[in-house]
């Protein structure tokens, strides 16, 4: 059983929040805000509860050391409108100061603490880091989706010293993620994007439960590979060969629908493309490089989402920033809104997927439900119990 919010009374309480403030920062400003409104549920329900807050995230990757660039002030100032509070700032993320400005917190107020891997001790999981954390508060509170699969200090260090409970950010990700484990039935899983490797996982555990899995964007490449296709240019893993073949394998063995494309858009550059043609067929010229799914696909994948009552998806199914290469993501799009109108239960995921959805014009509310995990959301799926859900258990 999970620790909730609703097995705490935080009235007086100094209460320590997880958040995943892992926001993207264009010359020094916020692009995307959605995280941090992510977080005012549970920052809010505290605050009206009686407690006082303490905030931590991670920014980046800085290293373990302090750099400006990945401060966490701007968003302490974004949170302040957001919340229209007053939101402070500590330029530590332990020690003296942040103990100091932890104890002088009134009931009500709120502290945002600097980047936490501006100290080497988050990533390494410092059990020291871990303590002093942990001494700011009465309790944590862990809304940190975005990182929940990370054995970091302020994951899974933290709750070994003070009790630790989920937010309703987290809470809510479990929720719809879960039905994504244990579907109402048919369920079709549409996964894109680049990178194979990062789905490998998902698609060996989807092949026992789902009835289709549509697979599109660069890592269809791979597979196609292994099917015996010409790929031309396209974007190629040969280090996963092998493990794509298997893959087809076990889906002929398990009676899965493994739906690969059957025409391409290709062109010869994804940056200065000056050939661009429809293949008509599912190879792609020893010249050119897939860059999208075409029409015959795009009435296939269309066909299985119409007909799911569950539907998964993580990732784009073309190069979609270039609105010559966006039809295929657009028109898969298009169908998984189309299905949840009519009562099916969507569930999007990964950083590309987000990116894609508010580029082509598609809102939040289309979806049951739009992850704010990217790496986070693709190791749910591949049905693990993860580091920081697990010390939240019972
Ligand atoms: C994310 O953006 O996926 C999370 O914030 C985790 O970030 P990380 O991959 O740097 O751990």
């Amino acid at each position: 059983m999970l620790r909730t919010l609703n097995d705490i009374n935080p009235e007086g309480k100094r209460v320590l929040i997880r958040c995943d403030f892992n926001v993207p920062l264009k010359e020094g400003e916020i692009a995307d805000d959605t995280r941090i409104k992510k977080a005012l549920p549970t920052i809010n329900e505290l605050l009206e509860k009686g407690a006082s807050v303490i905030l931590m995230s991670h920014l980046g990757r800085p290293g373990g050391e302090k750099k400006a660039e990945f401060s966490l002030r701007p968003v302490s100032e974004r949170l302040g409108e957001l919340l229209e509070k007053d939101v402070k700032f500590c330029q530590q993320n332990a020690g003296p100061e942040a103990s100091r400005m932890a104890q002088d917190l009134k009931r009500g107020e709120i502290l945002l603490l600097e980047n936490l891997r501006f100290n080497p001790g988050e990533k390494e999981n410092d059990p020291v880091f871990a303590g002093e954390l942990a001494s700011l508060a009465d309790c944590l509170v862990q809304d940190a989706f975005g990182t929940i699969h990370r054995e970091h200090a302020s994951m899974t260090g933290v709750p070994e010293h003070i009790p630790a409970y989920a937010g309703r950010l987290l809470e809510k990700e479990i929720k719809y993620l879960t039905r994504g484990l244990k579907p109402e039935e048919p369920l079709c899983v549409c996964l894109g994007g680049a990178k194979i490797e990062t789905k490998i996982g998902v698609i060996e555990n989807m092949l026992g439960k789902a009835a289709s899995l549509l697979i599109g964007g660069g890592m269809c490449y791979t597979l196609l590979k292994a099917d015996g296709r010409e790929t031309g240019k396209s974007l190629l893993d040969n280090g996963y060969l092998q493990t794509a073949g298997n893959i087809l394998a076990k889906a002929k063995d398990k009676d899965v629908e493994l739906l690969l494309p059957v025409d391409h858009v290709a062109a010869d550059s994804i940056d200065n493309p000056v050939k661009v043609i429809k293949t008509g067929g599912a190879d792609v010229p020893e010249d050119l490089m897939g860059v999208d799914i075409s029409e015959r696909t795009i009435d296939n994948f269309r066909k299985k989402i119409l007909s799911a009552k569950t539907i998964v998806l993580n990732g784009p199914m073309g190069v979609f920033e270039n609105e010559r290469f966006a039809s295929g993501t657009k028109a898969v799009l298009e169908a998984v809104v189309e299905a949840t109108k009519k009562g099916a239960l969507s569930i999007a995921g990964g950083g590309d997927t987000v990116s894609a959805i508010k580029a082509l014009g598609f809102k939040e509310e289309d979806f049951t439900h739009v992850s704010t995990g990217g790496g986070a959301s693709l190791k749910f799926l591949e049905g693990k119990t993860l580091p920081g859900i697990r010390v939240l258990q019972d």
